[in-house]
């Protein structure tokens, strides 16, 4: 697929990997709908980008708030071609506390915001892409899915935020085996320790500190890595049923 003239859906689209895959898809000439449940931040961007961008406010797990996201997509440009998934919300919190058990509160609301309201984009845009018009390929769109490596190595903490990854490396394949026969592709990353809003929140030597443990390059991943792997991947038609780590080697010890 090509992403000149493409539109694009971004979810979590106000910060970090999501905020910088919306840039580079429009600086290549793709039109994006940024989609984050953060007003300030979404508009902010979509001022920034211009008329290749607009803005709608949606919790992706909430099924009105993400239908009228994608109506707004068709609407404010006319198609849709392609989903990227980047919302997430990352709470440490320990099996055994010094309040009692995990609470299953907490544990839900993850599960529900990173794997239920992925999910909730992907089943709504796929029904919109599988009457898209197919390319010379047969290909009618592409549907890319954040995950994380805590998917493989979740560390001491991370029951919930590795569940809710672990959930969307697990339907990455089955729903595109379903989607092969509509010519819709669909793709998960999962990066490593990115340099994004949950990092460059932490001092500068803890950043340093933790970059160095990547085997290489020594040094947290850049939301432009990431970002163009998406346009990697929305351009390269046999891609397809994967998982793709970005990571430079690392694999996450147990803390
Ligand atoms: N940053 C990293 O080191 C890292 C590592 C591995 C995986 N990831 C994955 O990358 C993705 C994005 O991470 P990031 O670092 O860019 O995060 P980020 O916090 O910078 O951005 C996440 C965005 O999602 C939005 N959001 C949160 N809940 C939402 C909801 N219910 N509905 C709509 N928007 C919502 C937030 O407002 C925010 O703008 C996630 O899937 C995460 O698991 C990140």
């Amino acid at each position: 697929m090509k992403i000149e003239n493409s539109v694009f859906l971004v979810t979590g689209a106000g910060s970090g990997l999501g905020a910088g895959t919306a840039r580079m898809l429009v600086a290549q000439g793709g039109k994006v709908l940024l989609v984050d449940r953060n007003p300030e931040l979404g508009e902010a961007l979509a001022h920034e980008l211009g008329a290749s961008a607009a803005f709608a406010q949606a919790d992706v797990a909430n099924e009105e708030e993400a239908a009228k996201a994608v109506s707004v997509a068709l609407s404010h440009f006319g198609k849709l071609d392609a989903l990227i998934n980047s919302v997430v919300v990352v709470p440490a919190e320990k099996m055994i506390g010094r309040d009692g058990p995990h609470r299953l509160e907490s544990f839900s609301r993850t599960v529900r915001v990173n794997l239920v309201g992925t999910f909730n984009m992907l089943r709504l845009v796929a029904a919109e892409l599988v009457h898209n018009t197919p390319d010379a390929d047969g290909e009618r769109g592409v549907i890319i899915n954040t995950a994380s490596v805590a998917a493989f190595e979740g560390q001491i903490g991370q029951a919930g935020f590795a569940a809710s990854m672990a959930g969307i490396v697990g339907l990455t394949l089955p729903v595109a085996r379903e989607l092969a026969q509509s010519g819709v592709r669909v793709m998960s990353i999962a990066p490593g320790m990115m340099e994004t809003t949950m990092m460059s929140s932490l001092p500068e030597e803890v950043q340093t500190s933790l970059g160095k443990v990547v085997p290489f390059p020594a040094r947290l991943g850049k939301a432009q890595e990431f970002a163009a792997l998406v346009c990697h991947i929305v351009q390269n038609s046999y891609l397809n049923g994967e998982v793709i780590r970005l990571d430079g080697a690392l694999r996450m010890s147990a803390r």
